[in-house]
């Protein structure tokens, strides 16, 4: 079993976004029993929460079923996962300091798109629904890219 841990502030928006992507992905290759997935936040704010709903309708707009309740990012994660992958800098710092760990541990997830214009994936939740489809665009180009680089096939 290999584990991947999707990390942003909230885990409301974006990390919730990866993660259904991310699962649906490895489902369609019938790889769901090889691979357990997870998100997290850095921040507090929303411990227990759904995803937003705009995440939400996003992920049914491209006909993915998901539930998820937000929690933060604890130490004995980086024990845990695998791979874990940041959405943008602030993450990155911030994921390094509560894990207790060298940033080079930790991905961000935009690194493994190489025709990516941008390092961050930016943060929706002040947007609008289209900023999300955005998003739900950006995290399936780079997540297809990362799945690749796995080599399952
Ligand atoms: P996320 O978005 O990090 O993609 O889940 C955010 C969600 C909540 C807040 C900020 C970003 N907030 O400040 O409450």
């Amino acid at each position: 079993m290999q584990k991947v841990l999707f990390v942003c502030l909230g885990n409301i928006c974006r990390s919730p976004m990866a993660q259904a992507i991310f699962q649906n992905k490895i489902t369609q290759l019938g790889l769901e029993d090889d691979w357990e997935c997870d998100s997290a936040g850095t921040g507090g704010y929303h411990i227990g929460d759904q995803p937003d709903h705009r995440t939400l309708q996003v992920l049914k707009e491209n006909k993915i079923d998901f539930a998820h309740k937000s929690r933060k990012l604890v130490i004995s994660d980086l024990e845990f996962f695998d791979h874990i992958l940041v959405m943008d800098h602030s993450n990155w710092e911030d994921t390094a300091r509560i894990l207790e760990a060298k940033k080079e541990t930790i991905s961000m997830v935009l690194d493994y798109d190489p025709e990516a214009e941008f390092t961050d994936v930016p943060d929706p939740y002040y947007g609008n629904i289209d900023d999300f489809r955005l998003v739900y665009k950006i995290l399936d180009k780079a997540i297809s890219s990362f799945i690749d680089h796995l080599d399952l096939k």
